[in-house]
């Protein structure tokens, strides 16, 4: 695992229905690279929440990880008992999600929800405690750090909101941020400060990060490399650059259509997500895909490796790159 903060391999998580079990994420494969910056990109639905909350094993009842491994800095997350798991959610990976109004307690101070993650064992004195958090708050970026500790979340404005959550996903110093959808409630001017403070972050700090998003522009500007799913699967993979300017798989390229560009019309993607019940028998691109053959519905394609690190799940393998 040298010089690997996270190495998920074959994740597999369901969720029992009437319908019977639905397979949600269905056997993920997924690295990031010391001081890297994957995004992890898809349609709502397609499991990407679910991969992230799996690596701190905070996948909620009913769903439940069924299968594969997840290795965060070297340490088999799998393994752990309640007290070990506690310990990697402040120091090895921090969290950090959409809408800071639901994961900021909105009954406590900025300073108290700080203080729960710079000292979560309360072992530190209370000077100690302040000094850090208000250390914290500037290094985000939060103006007059010390007048904060006592505002209140509904007191603070969106942007600083999330800010407050980065400071307290990265307290312990960890390895690892993951963050799911961290700029989708914000504005453009709004989300590309928090995106910079991030690339800051992950410069300075040599933080990895994990960025779910469905903002490929974002992806584009900021990720090392980019995983693509549909389905609970993985269908393509590599540099962000590289599938950004050759995209292998028909959903990416799909996806790459439907960013509005200025002037040009957006194309979206004909048709919807499958359902996700049971075992897949075909490609689950295939009711919506433009080069769909016959063997596309023989099975699940595999995921092809390419040239440098690419990989696409597509029987047409690289064809058009
Ligand atoms: N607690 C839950 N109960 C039932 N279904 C769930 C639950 N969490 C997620 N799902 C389903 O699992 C699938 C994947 O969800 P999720 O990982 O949240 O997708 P994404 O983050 O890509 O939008 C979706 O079909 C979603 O409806
Ligand atoms: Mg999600």
């Amino acid at each position: 695992m040298d010089g690997e903060t996270l190495a998920i391999s074959g994740l597999e998580v369901a969720i029992p229905t009437r319908g019977g079990f639905l397979k949600a994420v269905r056997g993920v494969d997924l690295r990031v690279g010391k001081g890297e910056t994957v995004a992890l990109v898809g349609e709502s639905g397609c499991g990407k929440t679910l991969t992230a909350l799996s690596i701190l094993s905070l996948v909620p009842k009913p769903a439940k990880i069924t299968g594969g491994s997840i290795f965060l800095d070297g340490v088999d997350a799998g393994a752990l008992d309640n007290n070990g798991l506690g310990a990697l959610r402040g120091r090895g990976a921090g969290m950090v999600f959409q809408e800071p109004m639901t994961s900021l307690n909105p009954v406590f101070t900025v300073g108290f929800q700080l203080a729960e993650a710079v000292n979560p064992l309360g072992k530190m004195a209370k000077g100690e405690v302040r000094a850090r958090s208000v250390e914290l708050l500037r290094e985000v970026g939060i103006p007059e750090p010390e007048k904060r500790l006592a505002a209140y979340p509904h007191e603070l404005s969106g942007g600083l909101r999330q800010r407050v959550m980065i400071a307290c996903a990265i307290a312990q110093n960890p390895p690892l941020v993951i963050a799911d959808e961290p700029t989708t409630a914000l504005d453009v001017t709004v989300e590309a400060q928090v995106m910079e403070l991030f690339a800051d972050l992950a410069q300075k700090r040599r933080i990895s990060l994990l960025l779910i998003t469905h903002d490929l522009g974002v992806v584009e500007r900021y990720a090392d490399r980019v995983y693509v799913m549909y389905s609970g699967l993985v269908v393509e993979e590599g540099s962000a650059e590289s599938v950004f300017t050759k995209p292998a798989h028909p959903y990416t390229k799909g996806l790459l259509r439907s960013i509005p560009r200025r002037g040009e019309p957006l194309t979206p993607i004909r048709g919807t997500v499958p359902p996700l019940c049971g075992e897949l028998s075909a490609c689950p691109f295939a009711p919506r895909c433009d080069f769909v053959s016959k063997t596309c519905l023989e099975g699940v394609p595999q995921l092809l490796e390419g040239e440098n690190g690419r990989k696409c799940r597509c029987v047409r393998g690289f064809a058009d790159v």
